[in-house]
């Protein structure tokens, strides 16, 4: 008998806490809106594609915004409030954009589906699309919805690696949001497409680490072509390409593995990844396998479920600029 209640005392104690964790974190499932909005994917993809016709920024543009929402204190469309003191006033966000493509989704989701899709789930269905549309059709990847919008947002707390950290430590901050060593090597992956600028490369160009020259690790003819871009006296702060693979510098797909391996990373971070023992084989492997698209599409997956929060801890905004309860810290 004294068996018997410790049993279930322990399994009353176990319950509790599951219920305690579901209570504080949200619970994704595919499908979530299936019954108040069942065509939520085909209108978000709609509009999605339609405006990615006329703009194919927006591709890079939502993938990083994805990762800076999601990295800073979870998957909450955090990033979207509008304030003098919120993330998007942090300086690694001020670059960030896409916001007037979420809007748009949210204005078409407002007329149908009033009240029920979070911004958050605009966040995630749109970058997915937009991985879709930029790899030609190819990466193709289910995400599950149920995210809550989060009513905190504040350029204090926003907390994101720098292109000059080292691996160990990107790791480290990747790992306090559960992704390991292969899931930092895929979403850096992101780094297929879109461009970063001469302020972010002059360093490794004219003086690496205090030595007057540049980086030995980044390719010399690169290191050339890039000079001519990015002069060390202008004041003109270009756009370079992150893939520079000029036929696929706009496309999704695994040819920045090659470029990396081959010195012509632009980021230091990006090289580093293709030289440092702890990342070195993981990105020969993409470079020569052909199953990255999958493979980054289960890691943007998994950094989607990043500090999400369920109902109690978040409310579903009616603009994505703004909350909805009035006890809201942006
Ligand atoms: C160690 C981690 C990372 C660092 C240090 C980093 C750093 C940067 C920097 C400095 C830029 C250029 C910004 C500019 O010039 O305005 C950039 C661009 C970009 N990053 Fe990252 N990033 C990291 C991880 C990621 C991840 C995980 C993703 C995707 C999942 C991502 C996606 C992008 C994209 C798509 C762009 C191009 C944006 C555009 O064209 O506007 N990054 N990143």
């Amino acid at each position: 008998m004294a068996v018997k209640i410790s049993t279930i005392s322990a399994l009353v104690v176990f319950l509790a806490l599951l219920s305690l964790s579901h209570f504080s974190h949200g619970e994704l499932q595919l499908g979530f809106y299936n019954k108040t909005c069942p065509d939520v994917e085909k209108i978000v993809f709609g509009v999605v594609q339609d405006a990615f016709r006329t703009n194919s920024r927006l591709a890079p543009l939502m993938i990083r915004l994805y990762f800076h929402d999601c990295f800073s204190n979870g998957c909450d469309a955090s990033l979207l409030l509008d304030s003098t003191t919120s993330e998007k006033t942090a300086g690694p966000n001020l670059s960030v954009d896409g916001y007037a493509l979420i809007d748009a989704i949210k204005d078409e989701l407002e007329i149908k589906c009033a009240g029920f899709i979070s911004c958050a789930d605009i966040i995630a269905l749109a970058t997915r699309d937009l991985v879709n549309l930029a790899s030609g059709g190819k990466a193709r990847y289910e995400i599950p919805t149920g995210r809550f919008d989060g009513r905190e947002s504040l350029a204090s707390s926003v907390n994101l690696p720098g292109p000059q950290m080292s691996v160990s430590d990107t790791v480290e901050m990747f790992e306090k949001r559960n992704l390991d060593l292969t899931d930092m090597v895929l979403l850096l992956g992101g780094h297929t497409i879109g461009k970063t600028h001469c302020s972010f490369i002059k360093d490794r160009l004219y003086n690496f680490e205090n030595t007057q020259g540049p980086d030995p690790a980044m390719d010399p003819k690169l290191v050339k072509e890039l000079k001519r871009e990015c002069p060390e006296n202008s004041k003109q702060n270009k756009a370079i390409n992150l893939d520079q693979n000029v036929s696929s510098s706009n496309i999704v797909d695994a040819s920045f593995y090659k470029q990396i391996k081959s010195g012509r990373g632009i980021l230091q971070i990006d090289d580093q990844l293709a030289t440092d023992e702890m990342t070195e084989q993981i990105v020969t492997d993409l470079a020569e396998g052909d199953d990255f698209l999958a493979r980054f599409g289960q890691a943007m997956v998994k950094l989607g479920s990043f500090g999400v929060k369920n109902k109690d801890a978040g409310e579903i905004r009616k603009s994505c600029r703004s909350c909805k309860n009035r006890f809201c810290t942006a």
